[in-house]
Protein backbone atom coordinates (compact mmCIF):
# COMPACT_ATOMS: atom_id res chain seq x y z
CA UNK A 1 0.00 0.00 0.00
CA UNK A 2 2.72 2.56 1.19
CA UNK A 3 4.66 1.75 -2.10
CA UNK A 4 2.09 2.14 -4.14
CA UNK A 5 1.00 5.26 -2.78
CA UNK A 6 4.19 6.27 -3.24
CA UNK A 7 4.90 5.14 -6.70
CA UNK A 8 1.85 5.51 -8.71
CA UNK A 9 1.80 9.77 -8.77
CA UNK A 10 5.04 10.54 -10.19
CA UNK A 11 4.10 7.53 -13.22
CA UNK A 12 0.85 8.91 -13.21
CA UNK A 13 2.84 12.79 -14.07
CA UNK A 14 5.14 11.03 -15.87
CA UNK A 15 2.78 9.65 -18.24
CA UNK A 16 0.45 12.74 -18.50
CA UNK A 17 4.05 15.05 -18.95
CA UNK A 18 4.65 13.02 -21.81
CA UNK A 19 1.16 13.07 -23.60
CA UNK A 20 0.96 17.12 -23.18
CA UNK A 21 4.69 17.30 -25.07
CA UNK A 22 3.50 14.29 -27.94
CA UNK A 23 0.45 16.69 -28.22
CA UNK A 24 2.83 19.79 -28.18
CA UNK A 25 4.71 18.61 -31.03
CA UNK A 26 1.50 17.22 -32.97
CA UNK A 27 -0.10 20.25 -32.67
CA UNK A 28 3.45 22.35 -33.60
CA UNK A 29 4.36 20.03 -36.58
CA UNK A 30 1.22 19.72 -37.83
CA UNK A 31 1.64 22.66 -39.84
CA UNK A 32 -0.76 26.02 -39.04
CA UNK A 33 0.80 27.42 -42.40
CA UNK A 34 -1.47 28.23 -45.24
CA UNK A 35 -1.12 25.98 -48.56
CA UNK A 36 -1.43 26.93 -52.19
CA UNK A 37 -3.88 29.25 -53.11
CA UNK A 38 -4.96 29.33 -49.54
CA UNK A 39 -5.52 33.01 -47.73
CA UNK A 40 -2.48 34.27 -45.92
CA UNK A 41 -1.35 37.32 -43.95
CA UNK A 42 2.24 37.01 -44.89
CA UNK A 43 5.15 34.71 -46.31
CA UNK A 44 5.48 33.23 -43.01
CA UNK A 45 1.83 32.38 -42.77
CA UNK A 46 2.45 30.12 -46.17
CA UNK A 47 4.16 26.83 -46.38
CA UNK A 48 7.74 27.12 -47.04
CA UNK A 49 8.95 28.44 -49.68
CA UNK A 50 5.62 30.31 -50.80
CA UNK A 51 4.99 34.00 -51.35
CA UNK A 52 1.74 35.33 -49.75
CA UNK A 53 0.73 37.97 -52.49
CA UNK A 54 -2.54 40.03 -52.89
CA UNK A 55 -4.19 40.97 -56.15
CA UNK A 56 -6.21 43.69 -56.14
CA UNK A 57 -9.16 43.59 -53.48
CA UNK A 58 -8.94 39.88 -53.27
CA UNK A 59 -7.59 38.67 -50.20
CA UNK A 60 -3.55 37.53 -50.15
CA UNK A 61 -3.13 34.12 -51.02
CA UNK A 62 -0.45 31.76 -50.83
CA UNK A 63 1.64 31.31 -54.29
CA UNK A 64 4.45 29.62 -55.76
CA UNK A 65 7.27 31.85 -56.88
CA UNK A 66 10.19 29.13 -57.73
CA UNK A 67 9.19 26.23 -60.09
CA UNK A 68 11.02 23.14 -59.37
CA UNK A 69 14.50 22.81 -60.73
CA UNK A 70 14.75 20.26 -63.13
CA UNK A 71 17.98 19.52 -63.29
CA UNK A 72 17.04 17.38 -59.72
CA UNK A 73 15.86 14.85 -62.56
CA UNK A 74 18.74 14.72 -64.29
CA UNK A 75 20.66 17.28 -66.14
CA UNK A 76 21.87 14.62 -69.24
CA UNK A 77 19.11 16.18 -71.79
CA UNK A 78 19.60 18.22 -74.69
CA UNK A 79 19.42 21.87 -73.26
CA UNK A 80 16.18 22.22 -75.81
CA UNK A 81 14.45 19.49 -73.86
CA UNK A 82 14.14 21.50 -70.54
CA UNK A 83 11.41 24.27 -69.71
CA UNK A 84 12.46 27.89 -68.22
CA UNK A 85 10.45 30.23 -66.37
CA UNK A 86 11.44 33.78 -67.96
CA UNK A 87 10.71 36.98 -67.14
CA UNK A 88 9.33 39.68 -69.94
CA UNK A 89 11.42 43.09 -68.85
CA UNK A 90 12.91 41.40 -66.04
CA UNK A 91 14.80 44.83 -65.13
CA UNK A 92 10.98 47.13 -65.30
CA UNK A 93 10.53 46.68 -61.66
CA UNK A 94 7.96 48.69 -59.90
CA UNK A 95 8.37 51.12 -57.57
CA UNK A 96 11.73 52.07 -58.28
CA UNK A 97 13.46 55.66 -59.56
CA UNK A 98 15.55 56.07 -62.72
CA UNK A 99 18.84 55.51 -62.24
CA UNK A 100 18.83 59.36 -63.77
CA UNK A 101 17.25 60.15 -60.51
CA UNK A 102 13.94 60.75 -62.62
CA UNK A 103 10.88 59.83 -61.88
CA UNK A 104 9.53 56.51 -64.00
CA UNK A 105 6.46 57.35 -66.35
CA UNK A 106 6.82 53.94 -67.71
CA UNK A 107 4.99 50.78 -67.05
CA UNK A 108 6.51 47.95 -65.20
CA UNK A 109 6.48 44.58 -65.54
CA UNK A 110 7.95 42.99 -62.12
CA UNK A 111 8.43 43.68 -58.79
CA UNK A 112 11.52 42.26 -57.54
CA UNK A 113 15.64 42.65 -58.76
CA UNK A 114 17.18 40.28 -61.79
CA UNK A 115 19.47 38.85 -58.85
CA UNK A 116 16.51 38.29 -56.48
CA UNK A 117 14.73 36.74 -59.92
CA UNK A 118 17.69 34.42 -60.53
CA UNK A 119 16.98 33.41 -57.09
CA UNK A 120 13.68 32.16 -57.19
CA UNK A 121 14.62 30.17 -60.47
CA UNK A 122 13.81 32.37 -63.39
CA UNK A 123 16.25 31.09 -65.94
CA UNK A 124 14.95 33.91 -68.89
CA UNK A 125 15.62 37.58 -69.07
CA UNK A 126 13.97 39.83 -71.46
CA UNK A 127 15.75 42.78 -71.81
CA UNK A 128 15.43 45.74 -73.85
CA UNK A 129 18.83 47.93 -74.43
CA UNK A 130 19.20 51.01 -76.04
CA UNK A 131 21.87 53.68 -76.43
CA UNK A 132 21.36 56.53 -73.97
CA UNK A 133 23.65 58.52 -72.31
CA UNK A 134 26.90 57.53 -73.97
CA UNK A 135 26.51 54.30 -72.60
CA UNK A 136 24.07 51.16 -73.58
CA UNK A 137 20.16 51.31 -70.62
CA UNK A 138 17.93 48.85 -70.01
CA UNK A 139 14.70 51.08 -70.84
CA UNK A 140 11.48 51.36 -72.32
CA UNK A 141 10.65 53.30 -75.32
CA UNK A 142 8.70 56.35 -76.24
CA UNK A 143 8.19 57.46 -79.97
CA UNK A 144 11.44 54.59 -80.30
CA UNK A 145 13.41 56.76 -78.14
CA UNK A 146 14.77 56.71 -74.06
CA UNK A 147 14.09 59.04 -71.61
CA UNK A 148 14.89 59.96 -68.45
CA UNK A 149 11.56 59.44 -67.29
CA UNK A 150 11.66 55.83 -69.25
CA UNK A 151 15.53 54.86 -67.95
CA UNK A 152 15.66 52.37 -65.81
CA UNK A 153 19.34 51.72 -65.27
CA UNK A 154 22.82 51.36 -67.19
CA UNK A 155 22.53 47.78 -68.50
CA UNK A 156 26.10 46.95 -66.99
CA UNK A 157 24.48 47.07 -63.86
CA UNK A 158 21.86 44.09 -64.86
CA UNK A 159 25.01 42.14 -66.65
CA UNK A 160 26.82 42.22 -62.87
CA UNK A 161 24.12 41.00 -61.17
CA UNK A 162 24.24 38.05 -63.93
CA UNK A 163 27.41 37.49 -63.70
CA UNK A 164 27.42 37.21 -60.21
CA UNK A 165 25.08 34.58 -60.61
CA UNK A 166 26.63 32.72 -62.39
CA UNK A 167 30.20 33.18 -60.55
CA UNK A 168 27.87 31.34 -57.36
CA UNK A 169 26.14 29.20 -58.56
CA UNK A 170 28.15 27.26 -61.17
CA UNK A 171 25.64 24.46 -62.62
CA UNK A 172 22.88 27.62 -63.84
CA UNK A 173 22.20 28.11 -67.27
CA UNK A 174 21.34 31.69 -67.92
CA UNK A 175 19.03 32.82 -71.61
CA UNK A 176 19.35 36.45 -72.15
CA UNK A 177 16.62 37.72 -75.33
CA UNK A 178 17.49 41.31 -76.11
CA UNK A 179 15.08 43.17 -77.78
CA UNK A 180 17.95 45.26 -79.52
CA UNK A 181 17.75 48.93 -80.14
CA UNK A 182 21.53 49.37 -79.99
CA UNK A 183 22.98 51.51 -83.05
CA UNK A 184 25.81 52.53 -81.75
CA UNK A 185 29.61 50.42 -82.84
CA UNK A 186 30.01 46.91 -81.04
CA UNK A 187 28.02 48.68 -77.92
CA UNK A 188 26.78 45.20 -76.79
CA UNK A 189 30.48 44.08 -77.38
CA UNK A 190 31.60 46.52 -75.28
CA UNK A 191 28.84 46.22 -72.27
CA UNK A 192 29.48 42.42 -72.16
CA UNK A 193 33.30 42.39 -72.36
CA UNK A 194 32.73 45.15 -69.09
CA UNK A 195 30.52 42.61 -67.45
CA UNK A 196 32.72 39.69 -67.07
CA UNK A 197 30.17 37.62 -68.54
CA UNK A 198 32.33 36.37 -71.59
CA UNK A 199 33.97 33.68 -70.25
CA UNK A 200 30.29 32.24 -69.80
CA UNK A 201 29.60 32.86 -73.32
CA UNK A 202 28.18 30.24 -75.70
CA UNK A 203 29.64 30.38 -78.86
CA UNK A 204 27.69 31.36 -81.87
CA UNK A 205 29.24 28.50 -84.02
CA UNK A 206 28.10 25.90 -81.82
CA UNK A 207 24.77 26.53 -81.89
CA UNK A 208 22.68 24.05 -83.38
CA UNK A 209 21.73 24.66 -87.01
CA UNK A 210 18.61 24.02 -88.76
CA UNK A 211 16.87 22.47 -85.57
CA UNK A 212 19.39 20.08 -84.39
CA UNK A 213 19.51 19.19 -80.83
CA UNK A 214 21.35 21.46 -78.70
CA UNK A 215 24.16 20.13 -76.43
CA UNK A 216 23.22 18.10 -73.18
CA UNK A 217 22.52 20.28 -70.57
CA UNK A 218 25.24 18.81 -68.47
CA UNK A 219 27.86 19.21 -70.76
CA UNK A 220 26.74 23.12 -71.38
CA UNK A 221 27.44 23.21 -67.41
CA UNK A 222 30.94 21.29 -67.42
CA UNK A 223 31.83 23.41 -71.01
CA UNK A 224 30.78 26.57 -68.94
CA UNK A 225 28.62 27.91 -71.43
CA UNK A 226 26.09 28.74 -69.43
CA UNK A 227 25.21 32.54 -71.16
CA UNK A 228 23.18 32.14 -74.13
CA UNK A 229 22.47 35.84 -75.84
CA UNK A 230 20.05 36.32 -78.37
CA UNK A 231 19.45 39.77 -80.56
CA UNK A 232 16.65 40.70 -82.38
CA UNK A 233 19.14 42.33 -84.88
CA UNK A 234 19.96 40.00 -87.67
CA UNK A 235 22.85 42.10 -88.77
CA UNK A 236 25.02 41.85 -84.83
CA UNK A 237 25.44 37.75 -85.43
CA UNK A 238 28.30 38.73 -87.90
CA UNK A 239 29.50 41.86 -86.89
CA UNK A 240 29.67 40.48 -83.12
CA UNK A 241 29.10 37.21 -82.77
CA UNK A 242 25.82 37.66 -80.87
CA UNK A 243 22.78 35.08 -82.21
CA UNK A 244 20.29 36.61 -83.98
CA UNK A 245 17.17 35.14 -82.31
CA UNK A 246 14.70 33.91 -85.29
CA UNK A 247 17.05 31.75 -86.78
CA UNK A 248 17.04 29.72 -83.51
CA UNK A 249 14.09 30.40 -81.87
CA UNK A 250 10.44 30.33 -82.78
CA UNK A 251 8.18 33.17 -80.64
CA UNK A 252 4.40 33.54 -80.45
CA UNK A 253 2.44 36.58 -80.59
CA UNK A 254 3.50 38.95 -77.82
CA UNK A 255 0.73 41.06 -75.70
CA UNK A 256 -3.30 40.93 -75.85
CA UNK A 257 -3.30 39.48 -79.90
CA UNK A 258 -1.53 36.72 -77.94
CA UNK A 259 -4.12 35.66 -75.19
CA UNK A 260 -7.00 34.33 -77.15
CA UNK A 261 -7.59 31.22 -75.63
CA UNK A 262 -7.28 28.41 -78.30
CA UNK A 263 -4.78 30.19 -80.87
CA UNK A 264 -0.79 30.40 -80.64
CA UNK A 265 0.02 32.57 -84.13
CA UNK A 266 3.52 33.22 -84.52
CA UNK A 267 4.98 36.90 -83.71
CA UNK A 268 5.64 38.85 -87.00
CA UNK A 269 9.44 38.31 -86.88
CA UNK A 270 9.74 34.34 -86.38
CA UNK A 271 8.87 31.85 -88.40
CA UNK A 272 5.86 30.09 -88.00
CA UNK A 273 5.43 27.72 -84.63
CA UNK A 274 6.00 24.32 -86.11
CA UNK A 275 9.35 25.40 -87.77
CA UNK A 276 11.51 22.42 -86.69
CA UNK A 277 14.65 23.75 -88.31
CA UNK A 278 14.21 26.57 -85.11
CA UNK A 279 15.04 23.74 -82.15
CA UNK A 280 13.86 26.27 -79.16
CA UNK A 281 10.59 27.35 -78.89
CA UNK A 282 9.66 30.83 -76.62
CA UNK A 283 6.07 30.97 -75.28
CA UNK A 284 5.20 34.24 -74.44
CA UNK A 285 1.90 35.31 -72.45
CA UNK A 286 1.64 38.55 -70.64
CA UNK A 287 -0.92 41.33 -71.71
CA UNK A 288 0.29 44.79 -74.02
CA UNK A 289 -0.40 46.68 -70.86
CA UNK A 290 0.70 45.58 -67.80
CA UNK A 291 -2.06 45.15 -65.45
CA UNK A 292 -0.91 43.55 -61.56
CA UNK A 293 -4.19 42.65 -60.88
CA UNK A 294 -5.54 41.26 -63.90
CA UNK A 295 -2.46 38.91 -64.44
CA UNK A 296 -3.03 37.07 -61.34
CA UNK A 297 -5.69 35.05 -63.47
CA UNK A 298 -3.88 35.09 -66.28
CA UNK A 299 -0.59 33.49 -64.72
CA UNK A 300 -3.12 30.52 -63.62
CA UNK A 301 -5.01 28.34 -65.60
CA UNK A 302 -5.28 30.06 -68.89
CA UNK A 303 -1.48 30.43 -68.75
CA UNK A 304 -1.27 26.26 -68.33
CA UNK A 305 -4.28 26.21 -71.20
CA UNK A 306 -1.99 28.10 -73.59
CA UNK A 307 1.02 25.77 -72.46
CA UNK A 308 -1.03 23.40 -74.21
CA UNK A 309 -2.46 25.11 -77.12
CA UNK A 310 1.42 26.24 -77.83
CA UNK A 311 2.84 22.79 -77.51
CA UNK A 312 0.49 21.89 -80.00
CA UNK A 313 0.75 24.89 -82.71
CA UNK A 314 4.94 24.35 -82.41
CA UNK A 315 4.44 20.46 -83.69
CA UNK A 316 4.23 18.69 -80.57
CA UNK A 317 7.02 20.81 -78.90
CA UNK A 318 6.58 22.32 -75.15
CA UNK A 319 8.06 25.26 -75.11
CA UNK A 320 11.91 25.98 -74.04
CA UNK A 321 10.69 29.33 -72.45
CA UNK A 322 7.75 30.71 -70.38
CA UNK A 323 7.40 34.61 -70.63
CA UNK A 324 5.16 36.37 -68.34
CA UNK A 325 4.76 39.74 -66.78
CA UNK A 326 4.65 39.59 -62.73
CA UNK A 327 5.98 36.08 -62.45
CA UNK A 328 5.53 35.83 -58.75
CA UNK A 329 1.74 36.79 -59.50
CA UNK A 330 -1.08 33.83 -59.64
CA UNK A 331 -3.97 32.38 -57.86
CA UNK A 332 -1.95 29.84 -56.47
CA UNK A 333 0.79 27.42 -58.99
CA UNK A 334 1.36 30.71 -61.58
CA UNK A 335 4.12 30.60 -63.72
CA UNK A 336 6.52 28.12 -62.27
CA UNK A 337 3.51 25.77 -62.15
CA UNK A 338 3.34 25.98 -66.05
CA UNK A 339 7.40 25.39 -65.95
CA UNK A 340 6.88 22.25 -63.93
CA UNK A 341 3.93 21.24 -66.51
CA UNK A 342 6.55 21.56 -69.73
CA UNK A 343 9.69 19.91 -67.91
CA UNK A 344 7.18 17.14 -66.28
CA UNK A 345 6.73 16.05 -69.98
CA UNK A 346 10.39 16.80 -71.43
CA UNK A 347 12.19 15.65 -68.77
CA UNK A 348 10.29 12.02 -67.79
CA UNK A 349 7.19 11.75 -69.77
CA UNK A 350 4.89 12.84 -67.14
CA UNK A 351 2.27 15.64 -66.66
CA UNK A 352 4.52 17.34 -63.83
CA UNK A 353 8.09 17.33 -62.75
CA UNK A 354 6.67 17.00 -59.61
CA UNK A 355 5.22 13.36 -60.64
CA UNK A 356 9.40 12.36 -61.97
CA UNK A 357 11.64 10.24 -60.59
CA UNK A 358 15.28 10.69 -60.64
CA UNK A 359 17.07 8.38 -63.10
CA UNK A 360 13.66 6.79 -63.62
CA UNK A 361 12.58 5.40 -67.23
CA UNK A 362 11.17 8.17 -69.32
CA UNK A 363 7.43 7.86 -68.81
CA UNK A 364 7.58 6.66 -64.79
CA UNK A 365 5.26 8.89 -62.84
CA UNK A 366 5.00 9.38 -59.59
CA UNK A 367 1.34 10.57 -58.65
CA UNK A 368 0.12 12.37 -56.41
CA UNK A 369 2.08 14.83 -56.12
CA UNK A 370 4.89 15.20 -53.56
CA UNK A 371 4.36 17.81 -50.68
CA UNK A 372 5.32 20.42 -50.25
CA UNK A 373 6.98 21.60 -53.77
CA UNK A 374 4.16 19.71 -55.33
CA UNK A 375 1.52 22.06 -57.14
CA UNK A 376 -2.19 21.05 -55.89
CA UNK A 377 -4.47 20.41 -58.76
CA UNK A 378 -6.93 21.85 -56.52
CA UNK A 379 -5.60 24.84 -55.26
CA UNK A 380 -5.97 27.42 -57.86
CA UNK A 381 -10.36 26.51 -57.24
CA UNK A 382 -9.37 26.08 -53.74
CA UNK A 383 -12.17 27.22 -51.09
CA UNK A 384 -10.52 29.98 -49.68
CA UNK A 385 -10.56 29.10 -45.95
CA UNK A 386 -10.15 32.01 -42.92
CA UNK A 387 -6.46 30.51 -42.56
CA UNK A 388 -5.23 33.89 -40.92
CA UNK A 389 -7.42 33.17 -37.98
CA UNK A 390 -6.06 29.38 -38.10
CA UNK A 391 -3.06 30.41 -38.04
CA UNK A 392 -3.66 32.85 -34.69
CA UNK A 393 -6.36 30.35 -32.90
CA UNK A 394 -3.25 27.41 -33.10
CA UNK A 395 -0.77 29.72 -32.53
CA UNK A 396 -2.63 30.32 -29.10
CA UNK A 397 -3.13 26.45 -28.37
CA UNK A 398 0.12 25.96 -28.66
CA UNK A 399 1.11 28.89 -25.95
CA UNK A 400 -2.11 27.41 -23.90
CA UNK A 401 -0.49 24.15 -23.96
CA UNK A 402 3.27 24.92 -23.50
CA UNK A 403 1.56 27.00 -20.17
CA UNK A 404 -0.58 24.00 -19.33
CA UNK A 405 2.97 21.92 -19.47
CA UNK A 406 4.81 24.17 -17.11
CA UNK A 407 1.97 24.22 -14.62
CA UNK A 408 2.22 20.30 -14.79
CA UNK A 409 5.77 20.02 -13.99
CA UNK A 410 5.79 22.82 -11.76
CA UNK A 411 2.59 20.73 -9.80
CA UNK A 412 4.96 17.67 -9.83
C1 LIG B 1 18.54 63.37 -67.42
O1 LIG B 1 19.32 62.89 -66.35
C2 LIG B 1 20.66 63.35 -66.36
C3 LIG B 1 21.37 62.71 -65.18
O2 LIG B 1 21.60 61.36 -65.45
C4 LIG B 1 20.72 64.86 -66.28
O3 LIG B 1 22.05 65.31 -66.38
C5 LIG B 1 19.88 65.45 -67.40
O4 LIG B 1 19.80 66.86 -67.24
C6 LIG B 1 18.48 64.89 -67.40
N1 LIG B 1 17.76 65.36 -68.56
C7 LIG B 1 16.57 65.93 -68.47
C8 LIG B 1 15.96 66.36 -69.77
O5 LIG B 1 16.00 66.07 -67.41
C1 LIG C 1 36.02 42.45 -76.05
O1 LIG C 1 37.08 41.69 -75.49
C2 LIG C 1 37.79 40.93 -76.45
C3 LIG C 1 38.78 40.05 -75.71
O2 LIG C 1 39.31 40.70 -74.62
C4 LIG C 1 38.49 41.87 -77.43
O3 LIG C 1 39.16 41.12 -78.40
C5 LIG C 1 37.43 42.72 -78.09
O4 LIG C 1 38.03 43.67 -78.93
C6 LIG C 1 36.56 43.42 -77.07
N1 LIG C 1 35.48 44.08 -77.80
C7 LIG C 1 35.15 45.33 -77.56
C8 LIG C 1 34.08 45.90 -78.45
O5 LIG C 1 35.62 46.00 -76.68
C1 LIG D 1 -6.77 45.68 -64.55
O1 LIG D 1 -7.50 44.50 -64.32
C2 LIG D 1 -8.56 44.65 -63.41
C3 LIG D 1 -9.09 43.26 -63.11
O2 LIG D 1 -9.28 42.53 -64.28
C4 LIG D 1 -9.58 45.59 -64.00
O3 LIG D 1 -10.65 45.76 -63.08
C5 LIG D 1 -8.91 46.92 -64.26
O4 LIG D 1 -9.83 47.79 -64.92
C6 LIG D 1 -7.68 46.74 -65.14
N1 LIG D 1 -6.96 48.00 -65.21
C7 LIG D 1 -6.67 48.57 -66.35
C8 LIG D 1 -5.92 49.86 -66.27
O5 LIG D 1 -6.95 48.07 -67.43
C1 LIG E 1 13.90 16.62 -77.04
O1 LIG E 1 12.85 17.39 -77.57
C2 LIG E 1 12.65 17.20 -78.95
C3 LIG E 1 11.62 18.21 -79.39
O2 LIG E 1 10.53 18.24 -78.54
C4 LIG E 1 12.23 15.77 -79.18
O3 LIG E 1 12.04 15.54 -80.55
C5 LIG E 1 13.31 14.85 -78.67
O4 LIG E 1 12.89 13.51 -78.77
C6 LIG E 1 13.65 15.15 -77.23
N1 LIG E 1 14.85 14.43 -76.88
C7 LIG E 1 14.95 13.70 -75.79
C8 LIG E 1 16.26 13.06 -75.56
O5 LIG E 1 14.00 13.60 -75.00
C1 LIG F 1 20.91 10.17 -60.67
O1 LIG F 1 22.06 9.95 -61.45
C2 LIG F 1 23.11 10.89 -61.21
C3 LIG F 1 24.23 10.64 -62.22
O2 LIG F 1 24.47 9.27 -62.36
C4 LIG F 1 23.58 10.76 -59.76
O3 LIG F 1 24.59 11.69 -59.50
C5 LIG F 1 22.39 10.99 -58.84
O4 LIG F 1 22.76 10.81 -57.50
C6 LIG F 1 21.23 10.07 -59.18
N1 LIG F 1 20.08 10.45 -58.37
C7 LIG F 1 19.31 9.57 -57.74
C8 LIG F 1 18.21 10.12 -56.90
O5 LIG F 1 19.46 8.37 -57.88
Amino acid sequence: MVARTAHAPPLLSISLLLLLLLLLVILSSSSSAAKIGETCTSDRSCDAGLHCGACGDSPAKCTRIQPIDPKTMGKGLPFNNYTWLTTHNSFAMTGVKSATGSSLLTATNQEDTVTSQLRNGVRGLMLDMYDFQNDIWLCHSFGGKCYNFTAFQPAINVLKEIQSFLDTNPSEVITIFIEDYVKSSQGLSKVFNASGLMKYWFPVSQLPKNGGDWPLLSDMISKNQRLLVFTSKSTKEASEGIPFEWKYVVENQYGDDGMNPGSCPNRAESTPMNTKSRSLVLMNYFRTNPNDTAVCSDNSSPLVSMLNTCMKASGNRWPNYIAVDFYMRSDGGGAPEATDVGNGHMVCGCDNIAYCKANATYGTCDIPPKAPDAPSPAAPNAVPTPSSSTFEVSFLWRWLLVVVSMVTIFLI
